[in-house]
């Protein structure tokens, strides 16, 4: 399917799937009515306000219409409601939300646990599917989704931000023109510093069955990269992984940071209702499901790791060496690509501290005396490195806009990503290589297809 029919099939649905899709079963006079695209929000956290709700509203609303916003919290909605502004009916429903606003497309910014059960349900009520990332947190419901996707025909782009700053394009750019001749391996290292580490333990991300683990649910921006960097699929994962200072590791515990016994002694003490905003959004809303944002970073629960190390072995023979430190007192990372020609390397700290990053090329010729060449290359305004509103001018403004470095990306790169973390898991867990073959039904590609 390609772009343009991505904007519009949803009006050109089989007749057959009219009775049972209410999308497809707006009429004719209804559609050609309104020239926004209608978009429903479901989950509204953080992220889900921020960066799809106000944003969207403020950047994007000549464009796009938000017809409806859906939270299991009914709490968390109203005030989202607020915050946003959008003036939409709200739903704790998702099937009542599509029925009643017929969305052409979900964006999903729900818990990263529960991505797959939005996905394929909007799948089958008829909505195209822009997700965030990680597209979802194990093989099985991977494969779930990999079958509704060939089973209901709708498009699913998941939002690989990581992609679109400017200077990871202008690297991915030098690397496709043969700067630095075929990719024979890859340096990669991130580091987070203790105050990120804290916040991602007293979330649902300290427990696997909720985030995947930091494999997951952080490493899918960085594989993601890596795979897409290297224009190949991952065939082999080699892991370790530890927990060494939180969870069961920690000298004591109690039920959430703002409660607890151990304030004084305790150096992650958190108050969350010093954060009004916070305290609006999660405390005063936790009655409704139990959803605690502050809980403790030493609870039994938590079973991630903080550092990770792998390698992963690409089908067309590169390795990536890679690796999370996650309780350091450093955000920002490494990442350096050895090819037959030369090597390309970057730098970056976390909260950039100048304005550009300084890509180094040392061709391969070093030895005959040419110096290494840096080449700058300027941030953009706005997140993550700039890269958010580049990649939302292209899903909400202009859908058509030529993508010729592959950057937007559906359900096969938001699989593939998922899959090395998902096997370096079971790689700790069993001391052992594990194979990308097998854990779903797709089969690892020497060059990764584009996503059209
Ligand atoms: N790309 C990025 O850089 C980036 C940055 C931050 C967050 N994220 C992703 O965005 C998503 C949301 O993150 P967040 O920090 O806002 O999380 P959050 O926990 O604050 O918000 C998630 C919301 O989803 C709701 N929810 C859970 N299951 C639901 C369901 N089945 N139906 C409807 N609502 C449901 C919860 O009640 C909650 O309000 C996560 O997947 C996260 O990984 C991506």
């Amino acid at each position: 399917m390609d772009r343009r029919k991505f904007i519009t099939s949803t009006g050109a649905a089989a007749a057959g799937a009219l009775l049972i899709n209410p999308v497809s079963a707006m009429t004719t006079s209804h559609r050609s009515a309104r020239a926004k695209k209608r978009l429903g929000l479901v989950g509204t956290g953080v992220r889900g306000i921020g960066m799809f709700g106000r944003d969207l509203l403020r950047n994007y609303s000549d464009y796009v219409e938000l017809v409806g916003l859906c939270d299991t919290n009914p709490g968390r909605l109203r005030v989202a409601d607020e915050a946003i502004g959008a003036g939409c009916p709200t739903f704790t429903s998702l099937e009542e939300m599509v029925r009643k606003q017929a969305p052409e497309t979900l964006i999903v910014t729900t818990e990263d646990s529960s991505h797959h059960e939005v996905i394929i349900k909007g799948m089958e009520l008829g909505c195209d599917i822009i997700t965030e990332k990680p597209l979802t947190i194990d093989e099985v419901k991977a494969q779930a989704i990999i079958d509704a996707e060939r089973k209901y025909g709708k498009r699913v782009i998941v939002t690989f931000n990581y992609r679109y700053p400017p200077y990871r394009a202008k690297m991915k750019e030098l690397i496709m023109e043969g700067m630095i001749g075929d990719i024979r391996s890859v340096d990669f290292h991130w580091n987070i510093h203790h105050g990120h580490l804290q916040q991602y333990m007293m979330r649902w991300h300290g427990e696997s069955n909720r985030g995947g683990t930091l494999w997951v649910h952080k490493s899918t921006h960085h594989f993601d990269m890596a795979n897409w960097f290297i224009n190949s699929e991952p065939a082999q994962v080699q892991a370790f992984g530890t927990l060494e200072r939180f969870g069961s590791k920690g000298p004591f515990r109690g039920k959430n940071c703002r409660n607890c016994a151990h304030t004084a002694k305790c150096q992650y003490y958190w108050n969350i209702n010093d954060n009004e905003w916070l305290r609006r959004l999660y405390a005063d809303n936790e009655h409704y499901d139990g959803y605690i944002r502050d809980n403790c970073v030493f609870r039994h629960q938590i079973d991630i790791h903080e550092k990770h190390s792998a390698i992963v072995k690409y089908a067309n023979g590169a390795y990536l060496n890679y690796s999370l430190t996650a309780d350091t007192d450093f955000d920002g990372y490494w990442i350096a690509f050895n090819g037959t020609k030369g090597r390309l390397e970057a730098r970056v700290l976390g909260y950039p501290r100048k304005d550009h990053v300084d890509l180094v090329f040392t061709p391969v010729s070093i030895y005959n005396n040419r110096s290494p060449e840096v080449i700058k290359v300027e941030f953009a305004r706005g997140g993550h490195w700039g890269g958010d509103p580049i990649m939302n001018d292209k899903l909400f403004k202009d859908p058509d806009m030529p993508d010729p470095l592959g950057q937007q990306a559906g359900v096969r790169d938001g699989v593939m990503s998922i899959l090395i973390g998902v096997a370096a898991r079971k790689s700790i867990a069993g001391s052992r290589p594990v194979n990308i073959a097998g854990l779903t039904d797709l089969e690892p590609m020497k060059v990764k297809p584009a996503f059209t």
